[in-house]
């Protein structure tokens, strides 16, 4: 009996294994199994098991003459409210001449948070529940009002979540967007393998493939038409940040002036590190180049280095939102461009099927997942800029059930950031640490950040009662 061509190349390959349950798989499975098959790459697995999975593999991450990165301070630490100023201006005229689209990365499986559905539809806002997609559309539907022109959206999804992604948007009617400026496209992924870089089977007819991470958003924007979605509406600049952050100013004009009057291709907030061991990456100078060092490769003594003015050197926490130039996206998407980026291991325990064909549930990791990161990119980017931001402006993501950076920790930040706006408005007295001593919600369709909501706030007279329990939109 002659083999399909695909068992053929698995077996050339060394990866027979794929299908060693084929001669009593079902119809339906195997039809599954050679439509995954038919995704991968091998050659790409034979390459990444040599370069990080053999006893030869480059331990570790290159920490060869690193330095700090250099950054823009913001005015409130001492950065230069002129420049700013003129920042804030030349983001202004890129939004109002539409060349803005926001770009959502939520592909990942938000296994930490314990939550069962995409992440984006997760409840977070105090009083009103509102899910993450919903705070975000409402910024951009605010900022499209606001600039005179309606933005684009491009959210990507895994194929885990696409679907119910989709229909969660159209059950709510895409928020009040127009649901042909919002686009959906899913990841690409990559197979599991064992320590010896044999390919995983997740069930007797499926592989083990999990999604490529949100550095495979790059090549995903151009592989599913979204670059020319783009270049067809004259954007040539995304603004990009992840799901699990509802207070990002999805799209902020100060950090695209400075994106765009600083010539970069790619640009990166930064907010100073709460303490030495606060788990995010650190923007970082290599060589005469900008790098993000994951806080789980960065040394914990160089992580406690302090410089002569006592502050943290390593001090510039990455939280994941970046300004992308499209031109700088399709430079990285092409395949063997000589700009590709690295992929990272993790081991992670894979349920998987033994040769009987039972699943087993490891305890243990019994295998490694590849992802890319968005942030290798920046090694390759024309003047990248990272500017400071202010954490309760910018950061408060919810990605544990408990304790920090969860659902409560959220809570209080975005009452915060109510009561601030409240405070300057001569509203309410917050505390010191802005929150307003009472429940409160604002629509981001009312605000969503300091200049929209003063504006709102001066158009409604008489001014709206402030007290427990009031939502503001
Ligand atoms: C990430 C960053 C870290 C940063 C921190 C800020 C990495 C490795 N680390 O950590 O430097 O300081 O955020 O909050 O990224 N996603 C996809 N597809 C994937 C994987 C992830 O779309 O395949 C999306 C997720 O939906 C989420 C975002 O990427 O929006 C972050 O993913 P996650 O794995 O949770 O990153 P963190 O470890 O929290």
């Amino acid at each position: 009996m002659s083999q399909h061509p695909l068992i053929e190349k698995f077996t050339r390959a060394g990866q027979g294994q794929v299908f060693a349950h084929w001669s009593t798989a079902t119809e339906h499975e195997r039809a599954g199994l050679l439509v995954e098959a038919a995704e991968i790459d091998l050659q790409e697995v034979e390459r990444l098991t040599r370069a990080l999975l053999r006893p030869s593999a480059a331990a570790g991450v290159d920490l060869d003459g690193l330095a700090p990165a250099p950054y823009e301070r913001h005015p409130a630490n001492g950065g230069e409210r002129a420049a700013w100023h003129a920042a804030k201006a030349a983001g202004e005229a890129a939004l109002r001449a539409g060349r803005v689209a926001a770009f959502t990365v939520a592909g990942g499986q938000g296994t930490r948070l314990g939550y069962d559905g995409p992440k984006g539809t997760f409840p977070v806002t105090p009083l009103r529940r509102k899910s993450l997609f919903q705070v975000f559309a409402e910024k951009i539907r605010a900022a499209g009002a606001r600039f005179g022109r309606p933005l684009h959206w491009f959210v990507m999804t895994s194929h885990a979540n696409h679907a119910a992604t989709e229909a969660f948007f159209a059950e709510h009617r895409w928020f009040g967007l127009d649901r042909h400026r919002v686009h959906f496209f899913r990841q690409g992924r990559m197979p599991a393998v064992d320590f010896e870089g044999r390919i995983l089977l997740e069930g007797r007819g499926s592989i083990a493939l999990s999604p490529d991470g949100h550095g495979g958003s790059l090549r995903a924007l151009a592989r599913s038409g979204a670059l020319d979605v783009m270049a067809g509406e004259g954007v040539d600049i995304l603004s990009y940040f992840q799901v699990d952050n509802p207070l990002v100013r999805c799209v902020d004009p100060a950090f695209i002036g400075w994106h765009v009057l600083g010539g970069s291709e790619m640009s990166s907030k930064m907010v100073t590190k709460a303490h030495a061991a606060e788990k995010v990456g650190h923007f970082c100078a290599q060589r005469g180049r900008t790098v993000v060092i994951e806080y789980s490769d960065l040394p914990a003594a160089v992580q406690q280095e302090k410089g002569p003015d006592g502050e943290l050197r390593y001090r510039a926490g990455s939280i994941a939102i970046h300004t992308l130039d499209r031109a700088f996206v399709s430079r990285m998407a092409e395949p063997g461009g000589g700009t590709s980026l690295p992929f990272h291991r993790a081991e992670k325990k894979i349920p998987t099927v033994d040769a009987a064909g039972n699943p087993v549930k490891p305890e243990r990791p019994n295998g490694v997942k590849f992802e890319l990161f968005v942030f290798d990119a920046l090694p390759f980017a024309r003047n990248p800029v990272v500017i400071e931001t202010l954490r309760a402006d910018d950061f408060s993501p919810v990605k544990n059930a408990e304790g920090a950076d969860s659902p409560e920790t959220c809570r209080r930040d975005q009452l915060r950031q109510y009561g601030r706006w409240l405070h300057s408005v001569g509203a309410l007295r917050a505390d010191e640490t802005g929150h307003p001593g009472i429940d409160l919600e604002v629509s981001p369709l009312f605000g969503y950040d300091d200049d929209s909501f003063a504006a709102s706030w001066a158009r409604r007279t008489p001014a709206p009662r402030v007290e427990h329990g009031v939502y503001l939109e």
